[in-house]
């Protein structure tokens, strides 16, 4: 396994053979089980398989939560070698983003609502990098969690408006066994938000045996996950959608297929999850 913090090293070894293809998992590091399901959907389905562990600044509107995302290489790297990833790139945030940096990408309607809204900035951190990363390293496919899924979806809709040459696999969410989505920032929960954390993964519950039930009107299903939520005293809810998985438009009425999603600060940890369900 090579790892490299290197632009030149990147490359020559993405082409030391011009014909295999190569799978790319993108990632923030303080790796899990999320992860790691990527990392083996691009094993089967790719020569190589590539990661890359980069903190990206520029993703993160509030500075707190930048300072306190867990950084754990040498742990990530054992990770990495047990899976036989071939190259693992850490690029220096110098390299990245040099003094004179100015070049920005941005996906204009999908970034909008949701996290978007809470998160101003956001999106436009994730394409820039992610554009960085896709061109520096052009890989065959890459692979990204349903866990975020705006993310995913801004990612593919930048994908297809740039004409960038590349597949975008997208890949479920690996949940603990209780129902709490895997996610790096589980790991800065204090013993009692671990167990309150649950809510989201049980609302997100109530709410497809809700319409799985015959409910039709998306205020009374979010009204009844809100209830659940509010029996959690640390959780304080941020939103809660119900929305077109395409578009992200609100819907009123709930037909066909419907993105439920929702972010919620449990002890003032923000954790997001979804759903999609069809009807
Ligand atoms: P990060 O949060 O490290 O996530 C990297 C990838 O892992 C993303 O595609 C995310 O959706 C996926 N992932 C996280 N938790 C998961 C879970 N429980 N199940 C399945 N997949 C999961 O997302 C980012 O980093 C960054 O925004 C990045 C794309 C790397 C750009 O900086």
């Amino acid at each position: 396994m090579k790892v490299t913090q290197h632009l030149s090293e990147i490359r020559s070894v993405r082409w030391r053979d011009p014909n295999a293809t190569w799978g790319f998992v993108p990632t923030m590091g303080a790796l899990h089980q999320g992860h790691i399901s990527l990392i083996r959907r691009a094993r089967d389905e790719n020569d190589n398989v590539a990661v890359s562990i980069f903190i990206n600044p520029i993703q993160f509107n509030d500075t707190d939560d930048f300072k306190a995302y867990p950084i754990v290489l040498d742990e990530d790297l054992d990770l990495l070698l047990k899976e036989k990833v071939d190259l693992v790139w850490t690029p220096l945030t110098a390299d990245i983003y040099p003094p004179d940096y100015q070049t920005y990408v941005q996906v204009e309607k999908i970034s909008k609502p949701l996290e978007g809204k809470t998160r101003p900035g956001h999106f436009k951190g994730v394409t820039t990098i992610v554009t960085i990363l896709f061109n520096t390293f052009q890989p065959h496919r890459a692979y990204f969690g349903q866990k975020d899924a705006q993310q995913l979806l801004v990612i593919k809709q930048m994908t297809i408006d740039l004409k960038l040459n590349l597949e975008i696999v997208s890949c479920p969410t690996v949940r603990e066994k209780d129902g709490l989505a895997i996610s790096s920032r589980n790991r800065n929960l204090s013993e009692a938000a671990r167990k309150q954390a649950v809510c989201l993964f049980e609302a997100l519950s109530i709410a497809k045996i809700n319409i799985n039930d015959g409910e039709q009107n998306a205020e009374k299903v979010k009204a009844a996950m809100k209830t659940y939520i509010h029996n959690f005293p640390l959780a304080k809810i941020d939103y809660i959608s119900i929305a077109d998985p395409s578009s992200l438009a609100e819907v009123e009425s709930i037909a066909g297929h419907i993105l439920i999603s929702m972010a919620v600060y449990i002890e003032g940890i923000r954790l997001i999850d979804n759903m999609i369900i069809e009807v």
